[in-house]
């Protein structure tokens, strides 16, 4: 399968020392990380409670790289524009959440971010198709959403291939770029595979934060996964 296009790294904050974030967002950069990803947790879609607009905007002047924010949030649309003002790039958001998911994405768009759907393990592809035109993320999560530190479902790798065609299609087609990216369980030892089904944005968490050298993980999930790059090429 050609690469077309190059993959990313995200590192996800959830496993950062919360303490110190914003010499965390410095150093994770420093070590190679492409875009930030900031999980945002209501206990309401997930039994969890994280962070919201306030510490994004708080960790903004901390970095030039990308704020990938990921909603977990119900209902969705009253935090968009809160988000967008924090300074985010990326808002993703689930689309059962939402009562009107289109409506949303424009939302997104209409405060200058990029847009992107979330699909849990058992939520259908087909929420995709009716948007494609909005959609400039699609995230694939890899576990069920809420806690960091969870096992990838294997089922995710026929999944990812599955939205890549769809993805290429549309592209082929004369349609704007999409990036398809991975949440959940991601680590040097899967994200190979997880290439070669056809991602080329990785959110990893515990993987990079639970080590003490975060360019060391970073540089060996690069060199992984060029590992399945030239096993296609
Ligand atoms: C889970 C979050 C993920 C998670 C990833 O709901 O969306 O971003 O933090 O963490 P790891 O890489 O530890 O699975
Ligand atoms: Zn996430």
């Amino acid at each position: 399968m050609p690469f077309t296009q190059p993959a990313r790294i995200a590192p996800s904050l959830l496993a950062a020392d919360f303490a110190r974030l914003g010499e965390e967002v410095k150093n994770v950069v420093a070590a190679g990380a492409d875009w930030i990803h900031f999980d945002v947790m209501d206990n309401h879609y997930v039994p969890n409670l994280t962070m919201g607009p306030m510490v994004c905007e708080a960790l903004r002047p901390h970095t030039d790289a990308p704020i990938d924010v990921h909603l977990m949030v119900e209902p969705v649309d009253a935090i968009i524009p809160q988000f967008a003002k924090a300074g985010a790039n990326i808002i993703t958001f689930h689309p059962e959440a939402s009562r009107h998911p289109d409506r949303t994405l424009s939302l997104i768009k209409e405060h200058g971010c990029l847009a992107g759907l979330v699909f849990n393990p058992a939520t259908s592809l087909e929420w995709m198709d009716y948007v494609m035109d909005k959609l400039d993320v699609v995230l694939l999560m890899s576990v069920n959403p809420g806690f960091g530190g969870q096992k990838f479902i294997p089922g995710t790798l026929p999944k990812l291939a599955q939205a890549r065609r769809k993805i290429d299609a549309w592209i082929n087609n004369g349609g704007q770029r999409i990036a398809l990216e991975v949440d959940g369980g991601v680590n040097t030892s899967n994200i190979s595979a997880i290439r070669a089904a056809g991602a080329d944005t990785f959110v990893a968490g515990s993987a990079i934060f639970g080590q003490p050298d975060y360019k060391t993980v970073i540089d060996a999930m690069r060199a992984e996964i060029a590992k399945a790059e030239s096993i296609s090429a």
